[in-house]
This record gives structure tokens, sequence and C-alpha cells, in this order.
């Protein structure tokens, strides 16, 4: 009997979205006692976003994946599977991803939610790639989005610094050119299980007024075991990703790794006895995004040329459960094609419909809500406190 032929598959399209809002260290250190210096120092991150209230993880999904399918120079109706990886979706039920293939005005597609936390969009990668191989799909959506303002402890100065908001999303497309091979590893070691957790709201400990008294509907982290576990897995994951892909690790030319910790990044390279230059860092712009942490750095390491055609790339990732993942691939599409997609589609284009009859609660949580309401500073933090209004003095002195 012969053996049944595997579908190659191939990365076609990519695309990200971040919202505007800017929360910075120093709009923290109104909130809780820390400092930029300690978070900068023990982090590497600066800033994050903070999605509008308007906006949620489906509609920063849609817009994502719109941009990733015009970079794929495919129509939303040409995706066969939806697959979104998120651990704050919309509701806990419809799947979130549901409410993207209405958005994007897709009607053909299956769409489901995968959940591994940080580890959520390799884990979808994963799962769409095989679609495609068995000869299921022909074009497949895989999105990370999270919303994770929303469900930080903004007293706790250890988790509440980390994240941020974003989505990000790539379309994988069978193809009938021959495909490099492609190395995927993913692990699941439980023993980590209440290292990262949302304690209440499943159904261990459903919603109740005790539940929200004792704050348990927001994420709590034990960081340094985390950080333990971190330094440990990335490494090896990435490198088991890239013994399956045939190579060894002097023949990666970028790796894109979760972008959690500049200082756990560090490790890697060091782990992998790698330059810092082979490791892409863009932590500092949007801290933690989780399952939307992988697929924002690959499409803005693509977009700002750090990625060429024939590179061997590697993404990784690592998060609750605990979870880690990797894929190892050779790069094969145009990265120009990626630069056009955010005039392409504009987020205020894209709608996510609503329920009838049905007010959300102002989603916001009350500390951001009143740091948010700030005005916005002045250029360069001006002092105009001793400006006297009068003749403006002049810069070059007339000559006599
Ligand atoms: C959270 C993390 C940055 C903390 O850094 P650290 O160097 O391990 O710091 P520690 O937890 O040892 O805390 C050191 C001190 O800083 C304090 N501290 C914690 N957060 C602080 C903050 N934001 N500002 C100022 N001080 C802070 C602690 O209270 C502690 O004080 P103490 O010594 O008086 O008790 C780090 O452990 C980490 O990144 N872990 C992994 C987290 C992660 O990646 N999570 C997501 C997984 S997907």
């Amino acid at each position: 009997m012969s053996q049944p032929t595997q579908q190659s598959v191939k990365l076609t399209g990519w695309g990200r979205y971040a919202p505007s809002q800017v929360l910075s260290n120093a709009d923290l250190e109104r909130m809780v006692d820390t400092s930029d210096e300690w978070i900068v120092s023990r982090t590497g991150i600066r800033e994050r976003r903070v999605a509008a209230a308007h906006e949620t993880t489906a509609s920063m999904g849609a817009v994502a994946a719109l941009r990733a399918i015009h970079t794929a120079g495919l129509q939303p109706e040409d995706i066969d599977i939806i697959i979104l990886a998120t651990l704050t979706p919309d509701y806990w039920m419809p799947s979130t991803a549901a409410l993207v293939k209405e958005a994007i005005g897709n009607t053909k597609a299956f769409a489901f939610d995968v959940m591994a936390a940080c580890s959520g969009f390799v884990y979808g990668y994963a799962t769409a790639s095989a679609y495609i191989q068995a000869g299921l799909a022909k074009h497949a959506l895989v999105i990370g989005a999270e919303l994770l303002t929303r469900f930080l402890d903004y007293t706790d100065r250890s988790t509440c610094i980390l994240f941020g908001d974003g989505a990000g999303a790539v379309v994988l497309s069978a193809s009938d050119e021959p495909v490099s091979p492609v190395g995927i590893e993913l692990t699941t070691e439980p023993q980590g299980a209440y290292m990262i957790w949302l304690p209440a709201g499943g159904s261990k400990s459903p919603p109740s007024p005790e539940t929200i008294a004792r704050g348990e509907h927001k994420i709590r982290m034990e960081g340094r075991e985390t950080y333990r576990f971190a330094t440990r897995t990335l490494a090896s994951t990435a490198l088991a990703a890239v013994g399956k892909a045939g190579w060894t690790q002097d023949d990666v030319d970028l790796i894109i790794p979760h972008q959690a910790n500049v200082r756990i990044i560090e490790a890697v390279a060091k782990g992998l006895d790698l330059p810092m230059d082979k490791l892409y860092v863009n932590l500092d712009k949007y801290g933690n995004t989780s399952a939307a942490s992988v697929p924002i750095a690959l499409a803005e390491a693509v977009n700002e040329g750090r990625v060429d055609v024939g590179d061997r790339i590697v993404f990784v990732a690592f998060g609750a459960g605990f979870t880690s993942g990797a894929v190892a691939m050779e790069w094969t599409a145009d990265p120009a094609r990626g630069r056009t997609a955010d005039d392409a589609v504009r987020p205020e284009d894209v709608t996510v419909r609503a329920p009838i009859d049905w007010d959300s609660v102002d989603p916001i949580p009350p500390a951001l809500a009143e740091i948010l309401a700030r005005p916005l500073p002045l250029p360069a933090e001006l002092d105009l406190s001793d400006v006297v209004p009068g003749e403006p003095e002049l810069v070059h002195q007339p000559t006599r």
C-alpha cells in the first residue's frame, strides 16, 4: 500500500494590530509602587498598548486577520479554517474565532479558539498546518489576539507592569511547490499549572460576589518560577524544532521569541550560543501580549526587513500550563507584501456585531480609566510655569 502524500504548507500572509493608546512606565508609576528604572532593568519593557472601550479581542483579531489576508493576496472568502488563540476571549461562548469570521466577511470557514496561553499562537499554527497537510483545508487563518489589560490587578506591581493588548495573524496556504522541511515542537508540563493562572470564572470556581471580592478574576503569577521555566524551556523547545527541520542552531538566521522579558530572551541567546542580533525584540513597545506576541513580532520583523526569502527562522513561545511551542521554517514569501497592509485595512472599517438589546458594562478597569483620561502631555513635557507672557525672546540678536 502506498503512503498518503502530505500536502505542502507555506506561510503566505502576515499582519498585526496594536491599539493606539499607550500606557507608559511613567503612567504605571502613578498607579503602583514601581519605577521606570525597575521595569526597564528587570524586563526591558518601556510601554504597552491598551485597547479602547469599543475594542475587543475579536475586533483587534479581525483587523490583524484582514491585514494578513491582504498580504497573502487573498479575499476573506478564500479562508477555509480560522483558528484564534487567546486567553482573553470576548465571551466564554461563542468562540472569538466565530466572531472574527463574521467580522471579516467570510461565510465558509469553520472556526474555533485554542487556549494554550502565551504558546497559543504556535499551537494554532501547528494545528492549521496539520489540517492543510491532511488535505482538509487550502487556506488557514491563524490569529493570536489578547486584551489582557482588562484582566490585570492594578494593585499588583509584579504583574500589571508586564502585559499589554494587541493582535497578530498569519495565513497558511497549501502549495504545489516543494517546501523545505518544517520543524514543530510543542510541550505541556502541568506541574506548572498554578504558576500563571486566573483562579475564578471557570467551572471550578464560578463567578460570585466572593470571587470578585477576593480578586480572583485577575491574572496571578509566580514570577521567579515562571522565569526559571522560561529560560530552561524556550531554548530547548527551539532546539527541538530546529533539529526536526534538519538544521543545527548555526543555520538559524532569526529567532522570533515570545516577548515576555528581555532577560529571558538574553538567556535564550546564551543557551543557544547565538548573538542577540539573531533574536528579534519588540517588547519595549508592547510588553507581553501573550498569544499575540509572536505573530505581532513576526509581522514587524518581516516588515522591518529583518527576514529575506530563503532565511531560516524560528518562532518560539512559552506560557501558562506550562506550555511551550516552536516552529522552524524557511521563509518563502516576498517580505515587501506586508508593508501595505496597515494602510489597506483601517480599524475603523472593521465591525464586530454586538448582541441585540444587551449593554455591556464599561470594560475599562477604574484604575486605568483614571490614567487614560489624562490630558495629552505637552511635547517634551515643557515646563511653562515660569514663562511670562510678553515680548518673545530673540534667538539671534540683531546686529547693530
Ligand atoms: C516578574 C519579574 C520581572 C520579576 O523580576 P525579578 O527580578 O524576579 O524580581 P523578584 O520577583 O525577585 O522581586 C524583586 C523585588 O522587586 C519587587 N518588585 C516586584 N515588582 C516590582 C515592580 N514592578 N516595581 C518595583 N519593585 C518590584 C519585589 O517585591 C521584590 O522586592 P523584595 O525583594 O523587597 O521582596 C520576573 O520574575 C519575570 O519576568 N518572570 C517571568 C514572568 C513572565 O514572563 N510571565 C509571563 C509568562 S508568559
